[in-house]
């Protein structure tokens, strides 16, 4: 069995509760951090950890921290993102329903070393049980202490509070989510500035995944040094992969960064192969915003190396060959899978999701919806399909936010490993929607 961090005890009857979660050795982190060590020190063990951004850009959270401004008199907050959208990731639902300690643990750690004494969770309208369960867990850590003045003696302050957001895909966008949580429209902002400077209320503020502030639990535990023995490379520590599609076993799983892809796939501890004997047609390893890519290619690079799930192993080839780690929402397809259709269904969500302030994504997202549309339902012709290349390239690095490239990216990437497919439907218009597709050529 693969070394569990965060998903440690996790089946343990009651870990959800304050009293099972502290018996298991919860809020020792809390502990360490408030009783021995400075602000600083916190933030060091972080770097030294080397750990990630989990929510989906991989950005070094120690560096994101150390950036924060720190400003005389003026407050600061930590505000953790909890309205995890990406289609195919439901890792932070997880581990806020079972165990929702260590999100608050972890929230009490960073806020300490931020220096921040005004904390927010702000988490996805849809999830309304975790926002319970999230509650009463803040509730249960203050009337034991761990929240509140001057916890556990040491002078510090922290108050944490549950934002539910609208349901708006685009809200999880950091600067979006800022805008939401103080009440107004989640339109993105223009970065620089970047929230470390000016954030929420326009004071400097960490935006942070579930998943990365659960994570300094461990890292104040044992060291930031141990944590980075874990791994390969610079990607450190243990991931959460939320498994979807046709694996055999749905679910979430926490792995060592390193695992080999095929392993991941095919052994019975994780995914346990692909459903019903069929075979694997293609996976979309980061949640619906990265590239697509072939079984062969998501199993081996080019140039025939084992492929690794770790940041540089994932995206090892650039976006002709390669793909990226993304939120970890790992989607697999399997041989009967229409690609075009699976774009199509991403297209429709982006051009649904798209706040509208930048015309590339507002007017690209809406014409690659209409024309995969017309592709899947036989109604499309083959300058189609460069018409597709051609709006995802003009979207591309010419929006105010990533969702532009996130809508861009899987149509570009079906394209260029799949034409045939997109080319097969233009020529069989009658049987576009019904025909189950073959490994073929994969
Ligand atoms: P980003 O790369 O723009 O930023 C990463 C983080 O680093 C941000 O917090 C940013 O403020 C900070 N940062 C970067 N440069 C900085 C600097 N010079 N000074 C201070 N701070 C700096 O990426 P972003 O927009 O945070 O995330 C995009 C990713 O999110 C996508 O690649 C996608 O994988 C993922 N995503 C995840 C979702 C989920 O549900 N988990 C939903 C949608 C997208
Ligand atoms: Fe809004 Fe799309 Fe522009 Fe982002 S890229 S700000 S979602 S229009």
């Amino acid at each position: 069995m693969a070394r569990q961090i965060l998903l440690e005890h996790i089946s343990e009857p009651g870990i959800d509760t304050f009293e099972v979660y502290r018996k298991k050795g919860g809020y020792s982190a809390v502990e360490k951090a408030l009783k021995t060590m400075s602000p600083e020190q916190v933030v060091e063990e972080v770097k030294t950890s080397g750990l990630r951004g989990r929510g989906g850009a991989g950005f070094p959270t120690g560096m994101k921290w150390s950036f924060l401004a720190k400003p005389e008199g003026v407050p600061r907050y930590l505000v953790c993102n909890a309205d995890e959208s990406e289609p195919g990731t439901f890792k932070d639902r997880y581990l806020m329903t079972r165990k929702p300690h260590i999100l608050i643990e972890g929230m009490i750690v960073s806020s300490y070393a931020l220096g921040a004494n005004t904390s927010y969770i702000y988490v996805r309208g849809e999830m309304m049980p975790q926002i319970r369960i999230l509650e009463r867990a803040i509730a249960e850590a203050k009337a034991n202490g761990f929240l509140g003045k001057n916890i556990l003696g040491s002078g510090y302050d922290l108050e944490i509070y549950v934002h539910p957001g609208g349901g708006a895909y685009i809200c999880g966008e950091e600067t979006a989510l800022l805008e939401s949580l103080e009440g107004k429209r989640g339109n993105p902002r223009i970065k620089p500035p970047f929230p470390a400077v000016a954030g929420l209320y326009n004071r400097p503020t960490v935006v942070n995944n579930v998943e990365s502030i659960a994570a300094t639990v461990p890292i104040i535990n044992d060291g930031g040094a141990e944590y980075a023995k874990l791994g390969i490379g610079r990607s450190t520590g243990t991931k959460l992969i939320s498994a979807g599609g046709n694996v055999a076993k749905p679910g979430v799983y926490e792995i060592e960064l390193g695992l080999p892809v095929e392993e991941f796939i095919y052994s019975d501890e994780y995914c346990g192969g692909i459903a019903n004997g069929k075979r694997l047609k293609a996976v979309v390893a980061g949640g619906s915003s990265v590239p697509i890519l072939p079984a062969n290619l998501i199993l081996k690079t080019i140039e025939g190396e084992a492929r690794l799930m770790s940041y540089e192993s994932l995206a090892e080839g650039g976006f002709q060959s390669g793909t990226m780690m993304g939120s970890g929402g790992f989607i697999a397809f399997d041989e009967d899978q229409c690609i075009v259709r699976n774009t199509w269904n991403f297209t429709r969500f982006y051009h649904h999701e798209s706040c509208g302030q930048c015309s590339p994504c507002r007017e690209g997202t809406g014409w690659m919806d209409k024309v995969l549309y017309n592709i899947e339902h036989g109604l499309g012709k083959y300058s189609d399909i460069d018409l597709l290349v051609n709006v995802a390239k003009n979207i591309e690095g010419n929006t105010i936010c990533p969702l532009g490239d996130a809508a861009a990216w899987p149509v570009a990437s079906a394209i260029r490993h799949f034409r045939d497919e997109f080319e097969w439907h233009v020529s069989n218009p009658d049987e576009s929607m019904t025909r189950n597709f073959g490994l073929a050529h994969y």
